[in-house]
This record gives structure tokens, sequence and C-alpha cells, in this order.
């Protein structure tokens, strides 16, 4: 009888997991955020960054960081079982623009970021927030 409980226990876990209303394999996906300096070099005060980066979630701070052309400010993330993950981002392009944007918001992100190695792609431009979910074609979703 100890055997049987010993199996049917987990047996009943599985089958309760299957049954979750969303795929289980999404709580396990590791999502890649990546966020590139595209700006031009204008206004670049000399030997000084123009653009600085601070992306978070509620509970963690990616940092706050100056960013250099090309530059690719990166995290992961997993998507919590509420489906509530959400990261934002403050840019600030030194006496000129400032914007916040969402960088990776679970429900937003969690289909359209699997198209390619799981990632989703932001490219900081001088007319604005560009995202690409194939690192090909890009889309400006928050003009600054
Ligand atoms: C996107 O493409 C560029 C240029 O080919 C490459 O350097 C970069 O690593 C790619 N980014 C990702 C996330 O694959």
């Amino acid at each position: 009888m100890t055997n049987l409980k010993g199996i049917a226990l987990p047996l009943l876990l599985a089958f309760s997991l299957m049954h979750f209303p969303f795929s289980e394999s999404l709580w396990f996906i590791n999502y890649h955020i990546h966020v590139t300096k595209d700006l031009p070099l204008f206004k670049t005060p000399p030997g000084r960054p123009n653009l600085f980066l601070n992306c978070k979630s509620k509970d963690k701070d990616i940092g706050d960081r100056p960013m250099v052309v090309g530059q690719d400010y990166t995290w992961d993330t997993k998507i919590n079982i509420a489906m509530s993950t959400l990261f934002y981002c403050n840019a600030r392009w030194v006496d000129h623009k400032k914007i916040t944007f969402d960088a990776f918001n679970a429900k937003r992100d969690e289909s359209r970021c699997r198209k390619y190695h799981n990632s989703c792609m932001w490219s900081i431009r001088s007319d604005g927030i560009y995202f690409s979910n194939n690192n090909a074609t890009w889309q400006n979703e928050y003009p600054w």
C-alpha cells in the first residue's frame, strides 16, 4: 500500500501540472532581452556617454549604465505563474530626450518573443525605441 502511494502521488501531481491553464513549459523558458544603442553620435559631449539606460522590475534592478554605440544591455527572465512579469526601462539621452518603455511584459511578449531564440530585441534610435522579434525587421513602438 505504501508503495502504491509513492507512485500515485507523483503521478497525480504530473497530471495536475498537465492540466494547468497554460503550457507548463512556458514557466521554464528563459527569455533574453536585448537593448542596443543605435543612436547617431551627434550631440555627444566629447568623451562622455550621451545615453544612460536603467531597466528594472518590481524586485530586480539590472543597473543604471552609460551606453556606447552598439552596446548590448541584456538580461534574462522567466515568466511568473501569474503572468505578471514586467521589466521597464528608463532611457535618458542626455540634454535631449527621455522615455520609459516596457522591455518585457509577459502578457504582451510571451508569444512574440519566442520566435527568435526566445529573444526580445530593442534598438534605441534617434526617433524612438524600436522592437524586433526576428533581429531583421524593426518597428518604432515608442517614438520619443
Ligand atoms: C542580431 O544581429 C546582429 C547583426 O548580425 C548580431 O550582431 C547580434 O548578435 C544579433 N542579436 C541577437 C540577439 O541574436
